[in-house]
């Protein structure tokens, strides 16, 4: 493990039987607090950001708001948010994906992502991939290529990369951490 990975792991804080029994929750609110860490992962990103030639970053509400946004700052490239449904003005698409009960709907506004753009999808968790997938969907619906999606730790258990693979159409995805 570089000494990367190890500041990033070790400011992830594992809360037991979060947000129900039998979940494992990943905060990140310490490494968000730890300027040294942050500004690691900032950089991480927006390394991965330059080596697959991003035009744009989306970020994932809610926590890929707070990781994605300065990456784009440090690669200066433009920040689109996806958004959970029912937040943005303008005209968006949508989509819908399965969560383990029930569905829910994210968005982006149709006018950000152009057929000129590949977009580096950045958020801090794969887990089932869901959120993950119905992003690539909109992104390829609004015409534009995907660059990669770059999360700060893949939950390798619940099989989040085996339910991309076909949406990535070979793109890369960038795990800092696998666990
Ligand atoms: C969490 C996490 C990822 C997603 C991963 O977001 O931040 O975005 O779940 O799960 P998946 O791979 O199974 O789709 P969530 O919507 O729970 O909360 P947030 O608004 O705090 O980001
Ligand atoms: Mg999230």
């Amino acid at each position: 493990m570089t000494d990367v990975e190890e500041l990033l792991l070790s400011r992830i804080r594992d809360v037991a039987d979060y947000p129900e029994p039998g979940v494992m929750f990943k905060d990140i609110t310490p490494l968000l607090a730890d300027p040294a860490a942050f500004t690691a992962l900032t950089d991480a990103f927006a390394e991965i950001a330059e080596r697959t030639g991003a035009t744009k970053i989306v970020g994932l509400e809610a926590r890929g708001f707070i990781l994605g946004a300065p990456v784009a700052v440090r690669a200066g490239l433009g920040f689109i948010p996806v958004r959970k449904a029912g937040k943005l003005p303008g005209a968006t698409l949508s989509q819908a994906y399965d969560l383990e009960y029930g569905s829910a709907e994210i968005e982006v506004h149709a006018e950000d992502l152009t057929a000129d753009d590949r977009v580096l999808v950045v958020d801090d968790v794969l887990a089932t991939g869901g959120t993950a997938e119905a992003s690539i969907r909109l992104v390829h619906r609004a015409g534009a290529a995907v660059a990669g999606v770059a999360v700060l730790m893949e939950l390798s258990f619940l099989d989040g990369r085996p339910r991309l693979q076909a949406a990535l159409d070979g793109a890369p995805l960038e795990a800092l951490l696998t666990v």
